[in-house]
């Protein structure tokens, strides 16, 4: 083997080796690159004489040419094999069946809402929403819970920064919905007619410092409020009693309005239902608790005591749901685990 056939060879066998198109290039630096070994021999030639330039040039040449065609055929070879890879890792199996978008359901705690809102709309209740984030006004002090009252204190709410707070419960929609009604009525009030009763129910999140398994720090209420000329407590009983029978499609539902204390209801009541027939049958269970407006609360709201009379309620939403799908374990609910949520579909 002469040189020229030595390096050929050689060149071949880099790159045979190169596996990326960047070996490749290197290797073909040091053939036919700058001071590549062929371009090395060619300015060797300078020193021969012209007949040995002839034939030393033509063999140089062709051994050029044998270099480039094995590096043209490494490169083609190299590409193939990427776009082999390639389409091997993108490889789609076409018959395999598609991957589906599980059908998703709603909560059923939100099926629990959309059916209250229901009902009351029967009913003729207006929905209102109101902020989670709540002042202390709209949570107690207007609600007529004075001070030093225990709901106050840091173990039983969340405070935020600036004074602000976790609403611990619905019933500061009550004020929020009945001022906007009083001020979307005041030229009737200012002309020394009557408005329009208030007939209104407010579900949304609820904040306690609170954890166990039927308490959970964030909770769901539904507050409920009619105050108009007349509303007695003989209404609050009617409509409840009609919601319960209706939300648990159970015509001998029975009622308990048992005597209680909160500060913007006198009197006030916990509402307690029981079931005749099913696995709960003959068990009181406390969903409520409700009462007649109490006159300060009805001054917080713009209205004359005197003129205008109601009752509200708060009722768990939680525990109603509890109690409608036959689920134990309130933290079920906040899990969000997909086989216990796809019962409810
Ligand atoms: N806000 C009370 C609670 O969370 C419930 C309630 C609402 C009581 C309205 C009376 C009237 O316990």
């Amino acid at each position: 083997m002469n040189d020229l056939e030595a390096i050929v060879a050689s060149a071949q066998q880099s790159f045979d080796q190169a596996t990326t198109p960047n070996d490749l290039e290197n290797a073909k630096a040091r053939f036919l690159g700058k001071s590549g070994q062929i371009t090395e021999l060619m300015k060797g030639m300078a020193q021969l004489s012209v007949d040995e330039k002839k034939s030393r040039g033509a063999a140089i040449n062709q051994a050029k040419q044998a270099i480039e065609a094995a590096l043209t055929a490494r490169r083609q070879a190299l590409a193939e094999a990427e776009l082999q890879a390639q389409l091997q890792a993108e490889a789609l199996d076409v018959t395999l069946p598609g991957r589906q978008r599980g059908a998703g359901g709603l909560h059923p705690v939100t099926l629990t809402m959309e059916r209250i809102e229901q009902l009351f709309g029967s009913m003729g209740f207006e929905v209102a929403r109101g902020p989670e984030i709540e002042s202390d006004w709209f949570n107690f002090t207007a609600l007529n819970t004075p001070e030093d009252h225990p709901a106050r204190s840091m173990h039983d709410t969340f405070y935020v920064e600036g004074g602000s707070l976790l609403r611990t419960h619905t019933s500061p929609m009550q004020i929020r919905h009945a001022v906007q009604h009083v001020k979307r009525h005041q030229n009737l009030l200012d002309a020394g007619q009557r408005i329009p009763e208030v007939r209104v129910i407010a579900p949304g999140r609820t904040y306690r410092v609170d954890s166990d398994a039927t308490h959970s720090p964030m909770f769901h209420q539904c507050e409920g409020l009619w105050v108009g000329e007349n509303i007695s407590f003989k209404d609050l009983k009617v409509v409840f009693t009609e919601f319960c029978r209706k939300f648990f499609e159970s015509d001998d539902l029975v009622l308990r309005f048992r005597p209680s204390f909160f500060p913007f209801t006198e009197p006030s009541a916990e509402i307690d239902i029981q079931f005749q027939s099913g696995p709960l049958a003959g068990k009181w269970l406390e969903v409520a608790g409700s009462g007649q407006t109490h006159p300060n609360v009805i001054r917080n709201m713009g209205l004359d005591p005197e003129q205008y009379i109601g009752f509200a309620f708060g009722m768990g939403l939680d525990r109603f749901t509890m109690l409608r799908y036959g689920v134990n374990d309130l933290r079920l609910f906040f899990d969000g685990d997909v086989r216990f949520l796809s019962q409810f579909r």
